[in-house]
């Protein structure tokens, strides 16, 4: 049904980031975490506790995880904010800033408006979809390809999946939700653009049965087309996988994201991973740039009768204001576009 509410994850202050080779100001990454809670975005990542040695640029996550318990952005409704972690080290020092904030956690935000516009999607009543008013959520990830793990994450697939065990464990016992990224699934900068999709079923059912609560498809090189983003899917759900059980990750870089993102909604799926301004890239994918902007595929989805609850406008907004930010041009076109009306 194309007037579905469809849910944009928004994973600018970490994808979108995590590559920019200056040294980005706390300050610039707080304030683009509690602009984009004013859009409308329901889901935000918001840093990613890996090795500083390894990226630099996500070094203060923790200082934003504080930040965001300690002074919320005032967003009229529940926000899930996201922080992506690879081994028990990076849980250990998320979880020293969690426990320490976890009891405060509930009922910071007012309740949600009674109604929510046209242009939104549905209210989301906390208390029935059993959510705080502020979660948090964790991400892990492996990749599709031997190669492209050694060089992200400097172990093997099957090593990648033993190292998620403790962090599942630990991560029920927390009461958080965990998603899991698969890198690669269409396109390894490394193994080439021919990644078998079963492949990428094989580790997507492996993670389920884990324990993940989602799992993002990652077309990390930008390298998928509509031909193979429909023969991916079509074999993830001949494999048993369901679509609720599904997000697409598309990276813009041959300029057929939002052609594959189309596809996957006709697909049935209605989760969805974008940076604003098209912010974006892996550090360990060589030549890949940002993930397709928020606002294309807000303004996108729009057009097809789909509900995002975003409000292109504001996006468009901070699209151009972080763009600023961080001297870079301004890649999302709607955004361009929404402003110069
Ligand atoms: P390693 O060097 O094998 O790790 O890296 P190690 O266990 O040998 O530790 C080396 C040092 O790092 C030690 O410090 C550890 O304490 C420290 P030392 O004793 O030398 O002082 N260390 C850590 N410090 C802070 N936080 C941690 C942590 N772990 C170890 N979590 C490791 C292995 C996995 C740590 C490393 O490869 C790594 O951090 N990789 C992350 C790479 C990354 O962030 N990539 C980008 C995110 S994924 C992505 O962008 C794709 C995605 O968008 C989807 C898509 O588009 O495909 C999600
Ligand atoms: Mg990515």
């Amino acid at each position: 049904n194309r007037s579905d509410f469809v849910r944009i994850v928004e994973v600018g202050p970490r994808d979108g980031l995590q590559n920019e080779k200056k040294s980005i100001p706390l300050a610039t990454k707080i304030e683009l975490v509690e602009r984009l809670a004013l859009t409308g975005l329901k889901t935000i990542e918001a840093g990613s506790f890996v090795s500083p040695k390894w990226v630099p640029q996500m070094a203060n996550s923790s200082e934003i995880l504080e930040h965001i318990f300690k002074h919320p952005p005032k967003a009229p409704h529940p926000i899930t904010y996201q922080f992506l972690l690879p081994n028990v080290k990076g849980l250990d020092n998320f979880t020293s800033v969690w426990e320490s904030h976890a009891s405060s956690k509930q009922d910071t935000y007012p309740t949600p408006p009674p109604s929510p516009g046209a242009d939104e999607g549905p209210v989301l009543n906390t208390s029935e979809i059993g959510i705080s008013s502020l979660d948090i959520e964790l991400s892990i990830f492996t990749a599709a390809t031997e190669t492209f793990t050694q060089k992200n994450t400097n172990c093997s697939i099957t090593e990648s999946l033993k190292r998620f065990e403790p962090i599942m464990a630990r991560a029920k016992d927390l009461d958080l939700n965990v998603r899991a990224y698969i890198s690669v699934a269409l396109g390894c900068p490394y193994e080439g653009p021919n990644v078998d999709p079963h492949k990428v079923a094989n580790l997507a059912v492996s993670l389920l049965e884990m324990g993940a609560d989602e799992i993002s498809v990652a077309d990390t090189t930008g390298m998928g087309t509509a031909p193979k983003t429909a023969e991916l899917l079509k074999t993830l759900t001949a494999a048993g996988i369901e679509n609720n059980d599904l997000a697409l990750h598309f990276h813009d870089t041959y300029g057929q994201a939002l052609v594959n993102s189309v596809v996957a909604l006709e697909h049935g799926i209605r989760t969805f991973d974008a940076a604003v301004g098209g912010l974006g890239g892996c550090p360990f994918s060589p030549g890949a740039t940002g993930n397709v902007a928020s606002e294309d595929l807000v303004h996108c989805f729009h057009s097809l009768g789909a509900k995002t609850g975003v409000d292109i406008e504001k996006l468009s907004e901070v699209g151009e204001w972080i763009s600023r930010e961080l001297g870079r041009p301004n890649e999302s076109r709607a955004g361009k576009a929404t402003l110069a009306r």
